[in-house]
């Protein structure tokens, strides 16, 4: 009975080391450095955005002649240097452990935690994080809008009820609101009702918030440390920001669809809008009604344009018109890169080929 003890004793002392020396987005970087710069900019007075560049190949040498992508999460609230870089596309995975279909491959990424407030991006007074898409823009308009708002936020319900229903799954009083969107499903009233946990990302997934809690103990630990030299130590990172969410909740659902007609009616910049046909969160049915019912001079080419296919017919179809091209992708929900990885290449390929 003599080996016990010492059995117990060697496994302290491996635990030991792991806690205090063990990182494993350091051990990955340690495989394949993945160079990438950090740094913020001051906005406005006190407002300070952070964002992440990640030179193409993860090398320095001639990146300046490789295409540059600029990715801006959404939500409102949720932080590129998380989502779009740990659970989408960046070198690395949730688990910090490679991706093989990164977009760093050959392409230069910059990643900005926007708007300011969201994940290492900050204020030094809440009263500097923006309030609309147009911040600050007149008063008068703001309220004009507020009729509006209401209409599309029903709207909203009303398509993620189409959509939930007819695909059979049940949802529970207080998780039809538009409002509950974003918020988690086990919060949502009437849960308790023997309801199914919802994720509205991706219908055939499990909820993707654990993994999410997951990664902001892990960005935290284990990536704050080593941007050290550009950000402050008790900023606590998150995926999404309570704050930011809510103060810009009153501008939720105001139609955007103005702003693009105006980029379409008057520049020639190619416009792509993707959507997956699981997600819930913008169901792909409610992205083609918009897409066709936008006015611009491309408007009936794209209406009777032919669907393509996406590499062979499983990943999809896309339609183009001009410059706007419209794809409806199979088997992905809100995280195309991720959950159709071909698919998204595929759109990058096109959007960045001169030819089209
Ligand atoms: C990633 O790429 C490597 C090398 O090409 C391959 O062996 C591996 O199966 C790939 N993994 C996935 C999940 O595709
Ligand atoms: C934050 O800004 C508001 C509005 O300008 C001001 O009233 C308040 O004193 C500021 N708070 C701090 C802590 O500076
Ligand atoms: C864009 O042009 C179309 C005409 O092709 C017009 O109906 C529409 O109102 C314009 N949209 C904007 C925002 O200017």
């Amino acid at each position: 009975m003599l080996w016990l003890p010492v059995l117990v004793i060697f496994t302290l002392a491996l635990e030991g080391a792991f806690h205090t020396e063990y990182n494993p987005y350091l051990e990955s970087l340690k495989n394949r450095p993945w160079k990438s710069f950090q740094s913020y900019v001051q906005v406005r007075p006190g407002a300070f955005l952070f964002y992440w560049l990640y030179y193409a190949d993860g090398i320095t040498d001639g990146a300046y002649r490789k295409p540059l992508v600029i990715w801006v999460q959404g939500g409102p609230g949720l932080a590129a240097t998380g989502i779009g870089n740990f659970a989408e596309f960046g070198p690395l995975d949730m688990e910090m452990q490679p991706r093989n279909h990164t977009w760093v491959n050959g392409r230069n990424v910059l990643l900005i935690d926007h708007p300011v407030g969201t994940g290492f991006s900050y204020a030094t007074n809440d009263s500097l994080l923006v309030k609309t898409d147009r911040e600050m823009g007149n008063r008068k308009e703001t309220s004009q809008n507020e009729l509006q708002r209401h209409r599309h936020r029903k709207r909203m319900g009303v398509a993620k009820g189409k959509y939930l229903g007819p695909t059979g799954f049940l949802v529970p009083h207080g998780c039809h609101r538009p409002e509950h969107v974003f918020t988690r499903q086990r919060d949502c009233e009437g849960h308790e009702e023997g309801a199914m946990d919802i994720n509205m990302n991706n219908i055939n997934q499990v909820s993707p918030y654990p993994a999410l809690d997951k990664l902001a103990v892990k960005v935290n630990k284990y990536v704050k440390p080593m941007l050290s030299h550009v950000v402050n130590q008790d900023l606590q990172w998150n995926y999404h920001s309570e704050k930011v969410f809510t103060t810009l909740y009153k501008n939720f659902f105001v139609p955007s669809t103005k702003f693009l007609e105006m980029l379409l009616n008057s520049t020639k910049l190619k416009v792509a809008v993707y959507n997956g046909n699981l997600d819930v969160v913008t169901p792909l049915a409610g992205a083609s009604n918009w897409v066709h019912k936008l006015e611009w001079p491309g408007a009936q080419e794209l209406k009777e344009a032919k669907r393509q296919p996406i590499r062979g017919f499983r990943n999809g179809f896309f339609k183009q018109s001009r410059q706007l091209s419209f794809w409806s992708v199979f088997g992905a929900g809100h995280w195309i890169p991720e959950d159709n990885p071909m698919a998204m290449e595929h759109i990058l390929e096109h959007m960045l080929d001169v030819s089209n």
